[in-house]
């Protein structure tokens, strides 16, 4: 049989160029293009990555028209409802679900690893309490790589285990330090005898001594249904191929620096708000329109071309249909918005924006739908998390993706430094 190819030939001398076509498990297959330039001595062009694979990856398969989103091979479906988001790291980092033996030890081991240096507490005092979570975030993930130097020569298996746990266990507790930093009052450390989950928050709500604060939910203990929904929302946040903060971890474990800096990178990436911190926006942008009656006017601004207003948690580069981990979302959002006390006029408010916009044809022609930031941040509002800890939320999630990425480039024989090129359009 062919060896499929495409033929490429510039009408400017009638000479062809032919290209293999690369076919993937699932999904687009991809033009092999890596001789293009030594062939034409012509570059592609590509700004922003449309239509570029950056590697072959067998962490996170989506399918943008399906609305499907798989880790390793697994819908998200499957994950969210009857997985916990530390079996869903251990499937990421290790290709297979943990056996009951094997979450024991990680979860324990996860347990064990959560404290930090104390020199590296000290960080959090240079900081302003104004400072955003995510600046001291980013900061002291990049610090972290100063106690723990021997992660730049990582040789086997066991090594790779070892600096991605320390990492996913202790990045919850630099923001729930950064957090209690930024609001004057003593932290509050990792306690081993609870859940992953269980213990962030713990470390976010609890006053010295263990006793909670009396929420605006009337509860003193924190409730199994708010460990489960925030356990549910790391989950969905933990991987999403090669999306702009992934792609920039990728980048800078192509020039071989220590993993943890590229981890900070990435932290640095996902804060903007056209990923990320779309999050926080959201919740923002829900108060500022601040009545269900208001939501048209800000429709018009969206579409608007003249106006640079966009509404905050709709649209996506892949997802041209529904959002899966969306559709999770406002399931658990109907499912606990009793239980959890959620905002009913935030809801209505974004209730009102899901009917207009979904029928309105400047968003339908675009393909833009509600993304997974429409929905956390009313979740989020709910377990007593303040707008500015949604990233950080994010980022807790996202530390095993990006980990695992690193991992798999790290792997990758053929992989090469990030090197772009341009056109060149200046004097
Ligand atoms: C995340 O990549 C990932 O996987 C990211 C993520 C992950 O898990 O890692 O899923 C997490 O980042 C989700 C996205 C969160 N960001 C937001 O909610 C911010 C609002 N959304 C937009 O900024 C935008 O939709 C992006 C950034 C998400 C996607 O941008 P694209 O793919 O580059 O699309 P585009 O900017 O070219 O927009 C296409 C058209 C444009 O109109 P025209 O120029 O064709 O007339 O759609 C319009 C845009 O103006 N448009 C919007 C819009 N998003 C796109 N118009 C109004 N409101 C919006 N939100």
């Amino acid at each position: 049989m062919k060896k499929p190819t495409v033929t490429l030939t510039d009408n400017r001398s009638g000479k062809s160029y032919e290209y293999a076509i690369l076919e993937g498990t699932r999904g687009p297959s991809a033009v092999d293009i890596r001789t293009f330039f030594a062939d034409t001595g012509m570059f592609t062009y590509d700004p922003g990555y449309t239509s570029t694979a950056s590697c072959t990856s067998k962490i996170t398969f989506i399918d943008g028209a399906k609305g499907e989103l798989r880790y390793r091979g697994i819908p998200i479906e499957t994950l969210a409802t009857q997985h916990s988001y530390l079996e869903t790291c251990y499937l990421l980092l290790n290709e297979h679900l943990p056996n009951s033996r094997e979450l024991q030890n990680f979860d324990l081991e996860i347990r064990h690893r959560a404290y930090i240096h104390e020199s590296l507490r000290l960080l959090f005092d240079a900081f302003p309490n104004n400072a955003h979570p995510m600046a001291t975030l980013s900061a002291a993930v990049t610090a972290l790589a100063s106690f723990h130097k021997e992660h730049l020569t990582l040789d086997d298996a066991a090594d790779y285990h070892t600096m991605a746990s320390r990492l996913l266990a202790k990045i919850p507790t630099i923001a729930a330090f950064a957090y209690r930093h930024s609001l004057g009052i003593p932290l509050i450390q990792p306690d081993i005898d609870l859940s992953f989950t269980k213990n962030f928050l713990t470390m976010m709500r609890a006053y010295p001594g263990g006793k909670m604060h009396l929420g605006s939910n009337g509860h003193e203990e924190i409730r199994e249904v708010e460990v489960r929904a925030l356990d549910t929302i790391f989950t969905l946040h933990a991987d999403h191929e090669q999306n702009a903060s992934t792609t920039v971890v990728r980048g800078v474990a192509s020039t071989g620096a220590h993993p943890y800096v590229a981890i900070a990178a990435g932290i640095s990436a996902l804060w903007g708000r056209a990923h990320g911190g779309a999050n926080e926006s959201v919740i923002a942008q829900l108060e500022m329109i601040g009545s269900a009656d208001r939501v048209e006017t800000f429709i018009a601004r969206a579409k608007d071309p003249d106006d640079d207003f966009r509404l905050m948690g709709f649209g996506h580069r892949v997802y041209k249909n529904f959002d899966p981990r969306a559709k999770i979302l406002k399931r658990l959002q109907d499912e606990l918005k009793e239980e959890l006390g959620l905002n009913s006029r935030l809801m209505e408010i974004a209730g009102r924006i899901e009917e207009i916009a979904l029928s309105d044809e400047y968003f339908v022609s675009r393909n833009l739908y509600p993304n997974i930031d429409f929905y956390t941040g009313i979740i989020l509002t709910a377990l007593q998390i303040p707008k500015n800890m949604f990233t950080p939320i994010f980022v807790i999630g996202r530390t095993v993706g990006w980990i695992t990425q690193w991992i798999e480039f790290k792997k990758d024989p053929t992989s090469k430094i990030a090197r772009p090129r341009q056109l060149y359009t200046g004097a």
